[in-house]
Order: structure tokens, then sequence, then C-alpha cells
């Protein structure tokens, strides 16, 4: 029988790991308050609906580079982010980020033998596209491009998923110059963007690797990945886009020729309305920004601690300052018995031990529940 079929190296998928606490929180009297996941739960923009309903006559095949309507709101959105003018080839939409950052290895030729850099605490995607291209991923501190083993691709990821923290200008520069220096390329997930909560970052904006003072001008070498999911609610749609240097963004037009992975065209045009309006991203934020501020004082209360450095995106990132060892599963069982499911450390990588992930993805009402409950535990000592 042919050796078939083969697993690429996988790990096992975490998440069915967490199905005991999910069932434990389950039983509370009031319901679970799932803050596990960082799936949008509001309503997606009406008019973000009615541009996909508008767009929703397409019998033809949608181009693989993206329609000129969908490419023009990307640059557009890039400029008024402060990032350089990289031109038409050097923007296209893709198929959630998701994927994007599953394949994107694999499109640019990444293959056995290559070694992946990626964030030690991170989204396990960036591990997962490593290994479906054959390669090697390793870990390593986004922050001290001075230890880097050699590389042919490094990831970054700010703000960071699960820990919020975000690159500053200066550890751009040096993760970029590091990349120049070894030909690698650099792909930075930017996906948080649209979410920063400290006053300094609200104020100037998330920095960008294509920022004009990151990257000097020089687009080459860089791919920025950005999603619609979270910024618009459009999780569903699969709507996010990649951006940077032309010579990288051709190959990966030329496989999607041969593979297709085009976006559909509603999405598109849905996709470029959303880009074209900040009014309901500044909306969204407003919300999580109340769910975090409700959150952060019953963290504070249940004498638990959200790490210091998450200033951006969808999550905090819990320890209990307490414990005597770092024991994410330990955090997720005391939060399970009072009806709050939350994603242990141990999911985003060895370095992420002892603390859990707790989403700003729920619905008010939860949010207010988890809150009176993680307080309840500060009552109880
Ligand atoms: C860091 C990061 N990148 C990419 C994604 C995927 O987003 P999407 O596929 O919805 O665009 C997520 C989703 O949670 C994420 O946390």
């Amino acid at each position: 029988m042919a050796d078939l079929p083969r697993t690429h190296g996988l790990p096992d998928f975490p998440w069915d790991l967490l199905v005991p606490a999910k069932l434990l929180a389950a039983s509370h009297p009031d319901g679970i308050c799932d803050l596990s996941v960082g799936t949008p739960v509001d309503p997606t923009p009406e008019f973000i609906r009615e541009a996909l309903a508008r767009a929703a006559d397409a019998p033809g095949y949608p181009t693989v580079i993206g329609t000129v309507e969908v490419r023009e709101a990307i640059l557009q959105w890039a400029r008024a982010r402060g990032m350089v003018d990289v031109g038409m080839d050097g923007a296209i939409p893709t198929i959630g980020s998701k994927e994007a950052v599953a394949w994107l290895p694999s499109l640019l030729g990444v293959r056995a033998g290559d070694t992946v850099l990626v964030p030690e605490v991170a989204y396990p995607t960036y591990d997962v596209g490593a290994r479906l291209a054959g390669a090697t991923p390793v870990p390593v501190d986004p922050t001290r491009p001075d230890t880097w083993p050699d590389a042919t691709m490094v990831w970054l990821n700010s703000p960071g998923n699960p820990d919020g923290h975000v690159l500053s200008p200066t550890q751009l520069r040096a993760a970029l110059a590091w990349a120049r220096a070894h030909g690698a390329v650099l792909a930075s997930d930017e996906c948080y963007a649209a979410l920063p909560w400290q006053p300094d970052l609200v104020e100037r904006g998330v920095p960008s690797l294509l920022d004009h003072d990151v990257c000097e001008g020089d687009p080459r070498g860089i791919l920025v990945l950005y999603s619609l999911s979270k910024q618009s609610n459009m999780a569903g749609y699969r709507a996010a886009l990649l951006v940077g240097d032309p010579e990288l963004v051709r190959p990966v037009v030329e496989v999607r020729k041969h593979s297709g992975m085009m976006v559909p065209a509603p999405i598109q045009h849905a996709m470029a309305v959303a880009l074209a309006d900040s009014g309901h991203v500044q909306a969204q934020r407003a919300r999580y920004r109340r769910r975090r501020e409700l959150l952060l004082a019953a963290l504070g209360e249940a004498g638990l601690e959200n790490d210091p450095d998450s200033v951006a995106g969808l999550y905090l990132w819990v320890r209990d300052p307490a414990a005597e060892e770092a024991d994410s599963w330990a955090l997720v069982d005391r939060l399970a018995r009072l009806g709050i499911l939350v994603a242990p450390g141990d999911f985003y990588g060895e370095a992420a031990r002892g603390r859990v992930r707790m989403a700003l993805t729920a619905a008010d009402e939860r949010i207010e529940a988890a809150a009176q409950r993680l307080a309840s535990l500060g009552r109880e000592g």
C-alpha cells in the first residue's frame, strides 16, 4: 500500500484538549462565558452586507490578482496608515489570513531543508505553515535578532496574538536589518493593528513594517498581512490581504493562477467598501475597549494580573502572581469552575506556559457576567 496519507508532522489539534474545561464551564448555573476563542460576535456592519449583496451577481471567475477596485482600496488603506506605496503589483486580496499564513511559505517556494523563524509565543499557524512547506519552524524571541539562527523566512506578529505585545519601530528596523543581511523574507502579520489600547499607540497608530520610517521607503523583502475579520467583523467572509514587495507578491499570484485560491468577487467588493471606511472600525474598537476595561478591573479584584506589555489586540494575557509554579491548566481549571472558559498559554508555545489568554470577543452581557464572577473570586480569597 502507498505510504499515504501523511500529516506533514503537524501536532494534534490542541483545542480538543480544552473540551473537559468547556464541559465544566458549561455546567455553571448561569451558563458559560466563553472567552477562549477570538471569533467576533458583533454584527457585520449593514453597509458591508449591502455591498456584498450588490455584488452577488458574479457569473464569471474572479481574477487571481484581484479587481482593480480592491487593489486600489488596499493601497489607499495602506497609504492612510502611513505605509510606503508599493504600487498595484504589490497589493492582493487573500482568502482569510489564516490561509495566507498557512500557505505563504509554500507559495514563496520555501521547502525541505529551509528554516522558518516564528515568534516563540505565537498563533500556532506560523509553525503549521512552515511544516506544510516541509521546512523547519524555529521559535525565536522576535525582539532579539542577535540570537536568531540563519533562516529563509521570518514571521513577525505585531500586535501579537496571544500576548498583545507591540514591536516598536526600532525593533521592527532591527528585524528588517537582520532579514536583509541574511537574504530572508520578512513577513509581518498585523491583523490586530486597528486595536491599540495604550494612549501613545492610539495617538500615533500601531507601527507597521511598511511604515516609511521603518523600511526607509524600501519594501524589498517585506510582506505585510492584514485581515478584515477583526476590524470589520468579517471573519465569516474570509477577507484579508497581502501588501509588500511586488517581487514577492508575483510568485504568490503565479502559483494561484495554477491552483486557484481566488477571492470570491462579491467578497472583493465588500472588502473594498469596508477598507474605505474607518468609522465602523472606531465604533468596534470602542466596544472592545469597554469590554477590556470591565475585565481588567475584575481581574484586579480577583488577584489576577494582565501582562503589562499587553497593549493592543483582542486578548488579555493573564497570570496568577500568587501561583507557586507556572501552570496554565490550573488557571484554566479555576476559571472553568466559575463558568469562564479561557485558552491555556501552552497552546501558544513553551515560552507561554503559566499564562492564559482571555478574549474580548463575547457579547456585553457575557463579559459583564464574567467580570462579576471574577470579582467574586477575589471576595472568596
Ligand atoms: C495572529 C493572527 N493571524 C491571523 C489570524 C487569522 O485571521 P483570519 O483568517 O480571520 O483573517 C488570526 C486569527 O485569530 C490571528 O490571531
